[in-house]
């Protein structure tokens, strides 16, 4: 029999993930009022802890970094309290758990946000679309953009979501330094027209990621934080002149920072283009690389024999499977998945996918 690496142990660390399965970070908007956890969110965590590593959805460093209904935040006791409950789940179940740090920036609405006022983004540049809000889908507005003397503010509330993270009980914390939003708004330059020290050159686009990390190591160890990237996903009219080059940069400049791991969402979610060469990145990064979007068993196991990657995040499948790591380690059939619970609702679609057990499905051979 072959040797499976997916399913072999790995070290970041101090920290030893039974097997290279990730569940990657999914917005799944079931936060109670208030941007709390709660109970069926401890169950869904719970369910899901044969993951190497949960990373969790997205979630706010303040009430400022918010962008959807029902996401949860960070940054008070409540949601300390709340999150505590699922941490203690997932580490009952022998599982580890990051949480995913948050600010949306210019892919907010005002009716979202504190007193009505707009979201902020390194430059006044209006995204396409429409935002999510409780009133339904409203048109984007144009951002504020930022001055040099609030940055260091949004600076601030990532160090107090960063200490309340360790006070709520996780292994690690992942910057979202991607996907659109702000961090990654300052890191590509479709959406950073800046010309002071935090736009034009590469060093200046990441400046304030730079910022970032240095608040987080001020509560965890360098190995305890991850950061996601997206080079080249135009979700959330996202748009970069080289990310080749740019994150060949970004990433070079994180090697000395020590870090837990990169995790990469390659390739573009929208056209599913596939343009940068994420091996060429994956070989500038001296650390752990996380590879994501669209792998399933055999691209996972290939990638990771290749060297391409040292683990895997996998979404939708974990979505619809709470046991996919026994699954794909006998090689069941997965649960179809519903996409029209993904985002709100309640426990259908969210902790009542079945369990191979209980569909009576047996382990195939001996
Ligand atoms: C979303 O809510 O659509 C969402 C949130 C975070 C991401 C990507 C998408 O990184």
């Amino acid at each position: 029999m072959s040797k499976q690496k997916l399913f072999s142990a790995v070290t970041i660390g101090n920290l030893t993930l039974d097997n290279r399965m990730v569940m990657a970070p999914m917005t799944r908007n079931r936060a109670a009022p208030g941007n709390i956890p709660q109970q069926i969110n401890v169950e869904y965590y719970r369910q899901r802890a044969t993951a190497g590593l949960i990373i969790t959805e997205a979630s706010q460093v303040s009430p400022e970094g918010v962008g959807y209904p029902d996401t949860p935040g960070i940054y008070n006791d409540q949601q300390v309290a709340g999150w505590r409950k699922i941490t203690d789940a997932v580490h009952q179940e022998g599982g580890h758990i990051f949480i995913q740090l948050w600010y949306v920036g210019r892919v907010s609405h005002p009716s979202l946000l504190p007193d009505n006022q707009l979201p902020v983004a390194p430059s006044a540049i209006k995204p396409e679309g429409e935002a999510v809000t409780y009133q339904g889908m409203q048109p984007y507005v144009e951002p504020r953009a930022l001055q040099s003397s609030d940055i260091q503010g949004i600076v601030l509330q990532y160090r107090h979501a960063a200490k309340m993270a360790k006070l709520a009980g996780f292994d690690g914390v992942e910057i979202h330094a991607a996907n659109g939003y702000l961090i990654d708004q300052f890191l590509r330059d479709g959406s950073n027209k800046r010309n002071d020290e935090d736009g034009g050159s590469e060093e200046n686009r990441m400046r304030f990621l730079n910022q970032v990390i240095d608040a987080v190591f001020d509560s965890w160890d360098s190995w305890e934080v991850g950061i996601r990237l997206t080079p080249e996903n135009s979700f959330n009219s996202m748009s970069d002149s080289d990310p080749q080059a740019h994150f060949h940069y970004f990433i070079s400049q994180l090697n000395p920072r020590n870090l837990a791991y990169i995790h990469l969402l390659e390739g573009d979610m929208m056209s599913k283009a596939r343009n940068v060469d994420y091996r060429a990145l994956r070989d500038s990064y001296n650390g752990i690389y996380i590879a994501n979007n669209g792998y399933d068993k055999a691209r996972a196991e290939a990638a990771i024999n290749n060297g391409d990657c040292d683990l895997v995040a996998f979404g939708v499948p974990f979505i619809a499977n709470p046991d996919l790591v026994y699954r794909y380690k006998n090689d069941l059939p997965l649960n179809e998945v519903d996409q029209s619970t993904f985002y709100g609702g309640d426990e259908k679609g969210y902790t009542d996918y079945p369990f191979a057990e209980q569909t009576g499905e047996t382990v195939q051979g001996s």
